[in-house]
């Protein structure tokens, strides 16, 4: 994970080039990296074979190589050896044979030699993201038993999080966030936002008056242990900023980091405003459900200190696309305006 003045960046999608010609090889690894890949090289079947047991790659891109053919056996493996990674040969057509050999054995494509740089990335992306949709319902089981677990400490309401999740991938995508699986990263880092409070003791989590200093103190711990338990998890790594970073402040007077501005991940400013808004327009126990002018007027007064002023102006602009769950229970006038 890249760490950078304490802020998590989104994870690149790793990429390892087999490619038998130097200059070439170097050429792939540069357009890649221009598609924010982390490119990594190979230039013989040798290294493909002692690389890809060192590390789990998102993509292995293959430029075959006729001279290859007495070694075919050990790219056939790789194809269908590391699950969790897409696997393209091109170059190979038209030996169909060896082709469909290959795809057999896993690969997930076989690309002639014809590609421009557009299509052979696009044919890439298009082999990720069928590969993500199809792992995708397994990553949701496993992302509500996650929920189920903290449901039984009644952390907060199943309802809750579901509508912070969708409000909060609405919100990312007027905000222009529009890549399918850092969508889907999102949905599951809002879902999961308070995950942490489950490693805090009932005496304080279920406290019915207002906390000591100290109790305080051991609450804002939960950020930090949800993010200590999704990064056991690889396929929440990139959802990790949304629960590490969503008590943090634009005027950076927040936690666990006191992060402030653009340090602050751009998913975690937006469910900010997504959590604020549900808790405002949600009955508590110890307050009635706000109308949508306070939750406005809430929005506007912390324009610029807690909030991202511009992610306040999208939401605000997007509102009935954004906050469209709030409308069916005619708990939100739309109209409204502060
Ligand atoms: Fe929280
Ligand atoms: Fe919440």
């Amino acid at each position: 994970m890249l760490m950078l003045f304490g802020v998590i960046m989104k994870p690149k999608k790793s990429v390892l080039i087999v490619e038998e010609q130097d200059e070439l090889r170097r050429e792939l690894s540069r357009l890649f990296e221009e598609h924010q890949y982390e490119a990594h090289e190979a230039g013989d079947i040798e290294f493909l074979w002692r690389k890809t047991e060192l590390a789990g790659f998102d993509l292995i891109l293959i430029h075959w190589r006729p001279e290859w053919y007495p070694d075919r056996f050990r790219v056939r493996a790789v194809c269908g050896k590391y699950p969790e990674s897409v696997v393209i040969v091109a170059g190979l057509l038209p030996d169909y044979e060896l082709a469909v050999d290959f795809l057999k054995a896993g690969a997930r494509d076989c690309l002639g030699d014809t590609l421009s740089s557009t299509e052979l990335v696009d044919a890439c992306e298009a082999a990720l993201n069928q590969h993500f949709r199809a792992l995708r319902p397994w990553y949701n089981q496993s992302v509500m038993a996650i929920a189920a677990a903290i449901g039984l400490r009644d952390v907060e309401t199943e309802e809750h999080c579901q509508r912070v999740s969708n409000t909060t991938v609405r919100l990312c995508r007027a905000l222009g966030l529009d890549q399918e699986k850092h969508l889907q990263a999102i949905r599951w880092g809002a879902f999961l936002h308070d995950v942490g409070k489950v490693g805090i003791p009932d005496s304080i989590l279920h406290k019915s008056g207002s906390l000591d200093p100290f109790e305080r103190q051991q609450m804002r711990r939960h950020p930090e242990i949800g993010r200590d338990l999704l990064a056991r998890i690889p396929f929440l790594e990139e959802s990790i900023p949304l629960v590490l970073f969503h008590h943090e402040r634009f005027d950076g007077s927040g936690y666990p980091q006191g992060l402030r501005g653009e340090e602050i991940p751009l998913e975690a400013r937006a469910i900010a405003v997504a959590d604020t808004v549900d808790a405002m327009l949600s009955n508590r126990v110890y307050r009635s459900a706000q109308t949508w002018e306070t939750v406005l007027q809430e929005l506007q007064d912390h324009r610029g200190s807690q909030f991202d002023p511009w992610v306040v102006d999208v939401a605000l602009g997007h509102r009935e696309t954004v906050f469209q769950d709030y409308i069916s229970g005619s708990l939100v006038n739309l109209e409204a305006s502060v």
